[in-house]
């Protein structure tokens, strides 16, 4: 078992730092996509401050779908260049929205989400998903922590493009 070791880090490249180690402890010589999302969900959702909603959408034929997550139930099938997640994937870049309610098209998926950060995975020339983080609390999410989840999200994808079977599986 894993245990979650609070962070004692007092700014935010520290506190990404130290995530992307426990995050490559997680992940050791797992191969499985599946479960190595899951527990990064967990280790985001449990230790950034002010979460509601930590997880993935994964494409699936050209359609963004739930993936492994920490929060309320939330909506299954995001079409891309829909809400905030679909536009992101679209884009192919990080969005940070400050305030969802003034987005045009957000999803809401939880009514306590009030801002939130879309960081797309894309390896080479495919999205294969994207990493979402929501917040209760507006302007959560900064240049700081779209680095730093951007940082972690390639961890994810350097580990999984050595188990290439995983991870074509993830988006089959
Ligand atoms: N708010 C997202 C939908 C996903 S949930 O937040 C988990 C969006 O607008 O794409």
């Amino acid at each position: 078992m894993h245990a979650l070791k609070p962070s004692t880090a007092t700014d935010k490249p520290s506190l990404y730092a130290d995530l992307a180690r426990q995050l490559q402890a997680l992940f050791e010589a797992e191969p499985d996509a599946v479960a190595n999302a899951a527990n990064m969900a967990s280790l985001l959702f449990h230790s950034l401050p002010d979460l509601n909603w930590a997880g993935f959408y994964w494409m699936k034929a050209g359609t963004l779908v739930l993936g492994p997550f920490q929060g309320k139930p939330a909506c299954l099938r995001i079409a891309v260049g829909k809400g905030v997640c679909g536009t992101a994937a679209q884009r192919r870049r990080s969005l940070r929205v400050d305030d969802v309610h003034e987005f045009p098209g957000h999803i809401a998926c939880d009514a306590d989400s009030a801002s939130e950060l879309v960081v797309p995975i894309i390896n080479g020339a495919q999205i294969l998903g994207v990493l979402d983080l929501d917040s209760p609390r507006k302007a959560r999410f900064d240049a700081a922590d779209e680095a730093g989840c951007e940082s972690l999200a390639d961890i994810f994808l350097a580990h999984q493009r050595r188990h290439l079977g995983s991870l074509a599986k993830l988006v089959a």
